[in-house]
């Protein structure tokens, strides 16, 4: 058996490639260690429930004394603990550099002298390249990151290559644009423009709405990451994009159009401050190796649409019922927030 860890596979993007993780090779003994935070649920690994090939460990990635025995018995390490969200990053950067900073010197640490491991995959993000007018970065680009989250993900993508050029850690680094799909948290743009205008909610879009986002199907950045860790070359970069540049502003009307409402539901707001105005990735390197994305973004987002619409279970909790996103929610979006 190959044994597999996968740190945060209780998130969005974890969960995603647990479960087809799980399907896809039975050779895989699946250990998800996960602190179970805000973003953190155990639904979405509950299709796993009483298999043999996965189990759950709650810890906390910075926490050595439990993440570091995991890390030692691993073939495998994909690690995509993290806090993750820009907008809490602006409000209180704290948990940012204890996680995504310290969390991943911790697992870094411990894969020094884990004898069997032969990928340690350190799942990073396009916005370590900072905004990019025009153009499309390069894995050799410049990184240029202008928030906390993203200077916090740069300083632990770079932790990690040093770890391969200092002491041969067998790590690859994966920069991927903004996700989307089932089972992501209802902050984001896209599940919470979806899940306000099933509710006839406002849609708060920041500044002119016209920064743009590179967006990326879940699935096809799960099988880019199954492609490095067969593939990847010890200590490279890859960027993986979907190649679907949109602008905010058209991204919610789709959402509005998809789901039957009307535009007056959108609700300019403040910026964000220091909001990166665009992102967009080269993926030549990826696709020389043998990836190419499948979902075009125009069926991707319609099944994301259906998949809210249709587990009500999975999001309502959280936006009715969680005084933790309620507060966040109200704190975020008060009149007079934001640049
Ligand atoms: P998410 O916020 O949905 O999930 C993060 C997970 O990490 C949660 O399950 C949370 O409980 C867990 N976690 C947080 N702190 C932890 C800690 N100290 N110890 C153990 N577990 C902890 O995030 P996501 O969108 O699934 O992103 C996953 C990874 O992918 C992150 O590293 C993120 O930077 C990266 N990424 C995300 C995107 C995107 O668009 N979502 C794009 C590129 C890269
Ligand atoms: P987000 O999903 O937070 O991802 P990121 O900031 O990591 O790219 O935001 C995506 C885009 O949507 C970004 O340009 C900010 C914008 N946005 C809004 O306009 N309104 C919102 O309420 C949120 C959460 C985001």
């Amino acid at each position: 058996m190959v044994n597999v860890l996968v740190t945060g596979g209780a998130g969005f993007i974890g969960s995603n490639f647990v479960r087809s993780a799980h399907a896809t090779h039975q050779d895989w003994q699946i250990t998800t260690l996960d602190k179970l935070t805000y973003a953190g649920r155990l639904e979405n690994l509950r299709d796993l429930e009483g298999s043999g090939r996965h189990r759950f460990v709650k810890g906390d990635i910075a926490d050595a004394a439990v993440a570091a025995p995991l890390v030692r018995e691993a073939h495998v390490v994909v690690h995509f603990a993290a806090e993750t969200h820009v907008d809490r990053s602006i409000l209180a950067a704290g948990e940012f550099i204890r996680t995504d900073v310290f969390g991943t010197f911790v697992l870094l640490e411990a894969a020094r002298d884990a004898t069997h491991l032969q990928r340690f995959i350190q799942i990073s993000t396009d916005e370590v390249y900072g905004s990019v007018p025009e153009g499309h970065s390069r894995e050799t680009d410049e990184l240029r990151p202008r928030n906390p989250y993203s200077a916090s993900k740069a300083a632990a993508d770079r932790l990690a290559y040093s770890y391969w050029a200092t002491y041969r850690v067998p790590v690859v680094i994966t920069r991927a644009s903004n996700n989307y799909g089932s089972h992501q948290f209802p902050e984001k743009v896209i599940p919470l423009f979806i899940t306000n205008a099933i509710d006839s909610l406002p849609l708060p879009l920041y500044g002119d709405g016209l920064n743009v986002r590179d967006w990326l199907h879940v699935d096809d950045h799960c099988r880019a990451i199954d492609l490095v860790i067969e593939r990847g070359g010890l200590g490279e970069v890859y960027n993986v994009g979907g190649g679907h540049e949109v602008k905010n502003i058209d991204l919610t009307h789709r959402i509005l159009e998809l789901i039957g409402r009307p535009a007056s539901l959108v609700r300019p707001v403040a910026d964000r401050p220091g909001h990166d105005r665009r992102y967009a990735l080269d993926t030549t390197k990826l696709r020389d190796l043998g990836w190419a994305p499948r979902e075009t973004f125009d069926d991707g987002l319609a099944a994301t649409v259906t998949w809210y619409r249709e587990n009500p279970w999975w999001w309502r909790p959280i936006k009715d019922q969680d005084p933790a996103f309620r507060e966040y929610y109200q704190q975020q979006y008060r009149p007079g927030a934001g640049a």
